[in-house]
């Protein structure tokens, strides 16, 4: 209890002080530089440590009373690691059985505790007679990644990685540095612990165009399996249907506290035709109610579903802080043996008896793979690594862009979400006893409206775009001197964010926005390695809106979203399109389809569904990383689990997809080794 009281006493601060420390960001939470010095000279441990300070100091420098606080009100509060004030609030995941080091061989190693990571440990660790080992880079969640409201914020911590896009021509050209962030989780958890935590599942019809590809076991009756097997629904219930489960692990729930914006968000749909359903219905296209992954108003992450209850089983090992740098392949046999991590600036093997499984995600399982001679050759080569297997890793790459600047501006005062407002002492009590306030909204995401603009040519009932509706805008952090932590963490220019939307009063005025989201991009990405560090940030290209298509897709979607805020139940809000400025667009009519397209690649934003950058595919398929049981084309024992083996865009954010795959792997894996019998 005294540490809750003591977070709220931080929440306080944090509502109340002011940041002037602005875009210091880009080059003091580098974790590449600090982590690849560690790596080549294990002596420089001052240099870490004032790194590590830096950092910290960094991410909460917007409420420097934290610190103070958090010393003052915990005495007896020692910190296991120097200068981590956070630690105390932190999860932890010792060693079971009093264990002080892990064993030097395991049945199972999976790299990475994300979203499909957590879901795969807690599976394969069913069996008592096989031991897994899950090495995580990051460190394990604490108490503040539980409050919805507050993601915005970890995608500055030490929480992220802190992937930038490569600078690209046309797009990202009002962030800074014209680089669109990419960041990724680094936690116990994953991604899971700094995401939106919004639940979707994808189409029928993207599940089974995968399996059409020739990807056995991977059609919409296969996964949805999979995707009941984790769902502990409730939904008001829909949680009743054939389709949805009340019987997993993980939560889905509504947001407990909604705005009236969002009954005009599906009032408005269903005057344009779209009715009002459960999104993940695999019958019904429409609008709804945001579903997420929380439970009573508090985040759930993959950690907290899958690994927090299982902590004690003795044949499970979580060894967070742990990175790994290169899958140790046997290159007679192609066969992997294990891997090499590197943990307290302590370089370990550990070996496999069974298999190395990959569950880094989109951007470090395919590092990994190419770290370890699994890639592209002429690639590998150029930067001097062995090749054991040539495959095209890294050679596509898909995500899902956004565009955050279609604001509306209402005529009422106190309707949308602000986030000034939200984050006080009365709300924060609130929060925790019951989950029903602002703080529990993840990032104002209300609702979602799936769309099909008539620049598709899809012949089935496969929509293009998704609306995000949002109980606000991304001018609402936080009031002239607020954190501003949504324009941060999206990495905005402050020049170009306050020219476009500086005149609008975020403290008084209400705003509705809806980001539209493109589900199926024509445009594709890659990835590959900058030298054969494993510490350093692989180079990211996301190729965005090189599909005329694309724009094109983006434009249609404004267009229905003016007609949607045009019918009754927007204008009893008087809403009104604000007219932003962008510095490359001033020669453009404003709301002409040019400047439409000089918005979107002024402020293209990613919500960061990157995919297939270890593609799956059948034996013969030139793009295919792994097979459609997940292992690696041509080496033996090795697997990638995550986000990365989808080989098509879906109709969905990533997270349940993730989950879904760890699951669905556990009984791959398991009927490999005839643990189970087939289902
Ligand atoms: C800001 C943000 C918001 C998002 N919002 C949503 C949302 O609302 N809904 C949704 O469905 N999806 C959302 N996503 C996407 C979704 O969360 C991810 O696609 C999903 O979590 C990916 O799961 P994964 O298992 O593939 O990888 P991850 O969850 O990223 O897990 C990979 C893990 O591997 C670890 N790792 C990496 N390299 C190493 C190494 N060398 N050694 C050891 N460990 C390593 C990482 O630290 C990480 O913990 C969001 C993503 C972001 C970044
Ligand atoms: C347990 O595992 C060992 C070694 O992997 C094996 O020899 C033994 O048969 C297994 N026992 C059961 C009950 O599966
Ligand atoms: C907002 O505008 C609408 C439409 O013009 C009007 O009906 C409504 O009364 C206005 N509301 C307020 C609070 O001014």
């Amino acid at each position: 209890m005294l540490y809750k009281l003591l977070f709220i006493l931080t929440l306080l601060t944090i509502g109340s002080t002011t940041n002037n420390e602005e875009e210091a960001t880009v080059e003091t939470v580098s974790d590449e530089n600090e982590e690849s010095r560690n790596y080549v000279n294990n002596d420089e441990d001052q240099a870490e440590k004032e790194g590590r300070k830096a950092r910290l100091l960094y991410s909460y420098r917007p409420y420097p009373m934290i610190d103070i606080m958090l010393q003052t009100a915990a005495p007896n509060y020692v910190p296991k690691h120097p200068n981590d004030i956070f630690d105390f609030l932190r999860d932890s995941f010792p060693l079971p059985g009093g264990l002080q080091a892990p064993y030097e061989e395991y049945d199972y190693i999976i790299v990475g505790a994300g979203s499909a990571g957590s879901a795969l440990a807690m599976r394969l660790s069913e069996d008592k007679n096989v031991t897994v080992l899950l090495l995580e880079a990051g460190k394990p969640e604490m108490l503040l990644t539980d409050i919805p409201a507050m993601a915005p914020y970890f995608q500055s911590t030490d929480y992220t990685w802190q992937y930038y896009m490569e600078p690209q021509p046309g797009v990202c050209t009002g962030m800074l540095n014209g680089r669109c962030f990419w960041p990724r989780g680094k936690a116990v958890g994953g991604t899971s612990v700094i995401n939106y935590m919004i639940y979707t599942r994808g189409r029928p019809q993207d599940w089974d165009r995968i399996a059409a590809d020739g990807n056995y076991g991977w059609s919409y009756k296969d996964v949805l399996y999979y995707y009941m097997k984790s769902e502990k629904a409730s939904l008001g219930g829909y949680e009743k249907t054939p389709f949805r489960s009340r019987d997993g692990v993980v939560p889905v729930e509504f947001v407990p506290k909604r705005t009236k914006l969002i009954k005009a968000f599906l009032d408005a749909g269903e005057i344009l035709g779209h009715p009002t359903v459960d999104y993940n219905s695999p019958h019904e296209l429409g609008f709804g109610y945001v579903q997420a992954t929380t439970i009573y108003g508090h985040r759930c992450s993959a950690a907290k579903a899958f690994l927090h209850k299982h902590k004690k089983r003795r044949n499970l090992h979580i060894l967070p802080e742990s990175t790994v740098t290169k899958v140790l392949i046997d290159p007679q046999t192609n066969t992997a043996y294990g891997v090499n991590y590197v943990r307290k600036r302590l370089k370990s093997t550990v070996r496999a008896r069974k298999e190395v499984i990959l569950s880094a995600g989109p951007i470090a399982s395919p590092q990994l793979l190419m770290l370890s001679g699994v890639g592209p050759k002429e690639h590998l080569e150029s930067v001097g690594i062995p090749v054991i297997k040539d495959l095209p890793v890294g050679k596509t790459l898909y995500d899902h862009i956004c565009f955050p600047g279609l604001i509306f501006e209402l005529n009422t005062t106190g309707v949308s979400f602000n986030e000034g407002k939200a984050l006080n002492l009365r709300e924060a009590i609130t929060w925790l006893r019951n989950g029903e306030t602002d703080l529990s909204s993840p990032g104002g995401v209300e609702g979602i409206g799936y769309i099909k603009t008539p620049i598709s040519d899809d012949p089935e009932p496969v929509p293009d775009i998704e609306l995000i509706s949002i109980g606000g805008s991304i001018i609402a952090d936080g009031g002239p001197d607020g954190s501003r932590a949504v324009r941060r963490g999206m990495r905005i220019r402050e020049d170009v964010f306050d020219g476009a939307f500086g005149e609008i009063d975020r403290i008084s005025k209400d705003t509705w926005s809806t980001f539209p989201m493109l589900l199926h991009p024509k445009s594709v990405g890659r990835i590959e390695l900058k030298d054969s560090n494993p510490f350093s940030h692989p180079l990211m290209y996301g190729n965005y809106l090189t599909d005329p298509k694309d724009v094109a897709t983006f434009i249609a979607a404004f267009r229905h979203v003016q007609a949607l805020v045009a019918t009754p139940p927007f204008q009893r809000f008087g809403a009104k399109l604000h007219r932003a400025e962008y510095p490359l667009c001033r020669s453009m009519v404003f709301d002409s389809d040019e400047y439409w397209e000089c918005a979107l690649r002024t402020l293209t934003a990613t919500l960061h569904h990157q995919i297939a950058t270890c593609r799956m595919g059948p034996v013969g398929d030139p793009l295919a990383v792994v097979d459609p049981e997940l292992r690696v084309h041509g080496v033996q024992r090795l697997r990638v689990v995550d986000s990365s083996v989808l080989p098509r865009t879906v109709s969905a954010h990533t997270h349940a997809p993730a989950m879904m795959i760890g699951e669905k792997a556990a009984d791959l894996i398991k009927w490999t080794w005839n643990v189970v019998n087939k289902i």
